[in-house]
């Protein structure tokens, strides 16, 4: 009895997740984006989006929950996330892009991962005492290539590219471009060796 329980509360929430994401997870998001392809795969609830920035998506995307994506620009162009065909964000993943965070087409990205295209706050104290902007040479955009894959909790910070087919171990820190097939770890992420 309490196996078959189990089973019919199982596919009650199987029914409930599909029909909350086909009335309204999925037009909710759809319509915050500029262009979302084909066959988008939504986890869980509707990625929180702050700002106005415009975000493109491509076909057969999964994207994991709870997301958090700052698009808020302070500079005068619109920020934008684009990310490619066949990419995989996973569950608690933070994008802040104040210019252009680019995910090429089939990069994995792991949970816990955070990509910041800007410093967030000023350094110098008395600049942040008085909330005062940033400054444009305070961001600058992130490219991750085709086919990497980034490792749970690491963090990409402004200005980096990542070239095609490389792997940013779990919990490393990158503040410096990787090269392409590559796989770098640590703090701040060094090389560990070339792939393939
Ligand atoms: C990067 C990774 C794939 C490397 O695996 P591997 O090829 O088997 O590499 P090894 O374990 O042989 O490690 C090679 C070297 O890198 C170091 N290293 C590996 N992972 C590291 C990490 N996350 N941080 C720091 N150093 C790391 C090892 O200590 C080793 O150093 P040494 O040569 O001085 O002994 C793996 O360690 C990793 O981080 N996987 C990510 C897992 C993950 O995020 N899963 C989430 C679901 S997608």
């Amino acid at each position: 009895l309490v196996r078959g329980l189990g089973t019919v509360g199982r596919l009650l929430g199987h029914g409930w997740r599909f029909l909350t994401k086909v009335v309204y997870r999925e037009p909710a998001f759809r319509a915050r984006c500029s262009h979302v392809g084909k066959r988008l795969h939504l986890e869980g609830a509707v990625p929180q989006i702050f700002g106005a920035g415009r975000i493109v998506i491509g076909d057969d995307v999964v994207i994991g929950a709870p997301i958090t994506w700052d698009l808020a620009t302070p500079f005068s162009e619109p920020a934008e996330l684009v990310i490619g065909d066949r990419v995989q964000v996973n569950f608690r993943n933070g994008i802040s892009a104040y210019k252009r965070v680019e995910i090429g087409d089939d990069t994995l990205i792991a949970g816990n991962v955070q990509i910041y295209d800007n410093i967030s706050h000023p350094v110098d104290p008395e600049r942040r005492l008085r909330h005062d902007r940033l400054r444009e040479d305070e961001a600058a955009p992130v490219i991750i290539g085709r086919n990497v894959w980034i490792g749970a909790g690491a963090i990409i910070m402004k200005g980096v590219t990542i070239g095609d087919n490389s792997v940013v171990a779990a919990g490393a820190i990158v503040t410096k471009s990787v090269p392409a097939n590559t796989l770098v770890a640590g703090n701040p992420a060094a090389v560990i060796r070339t792939i393939g």
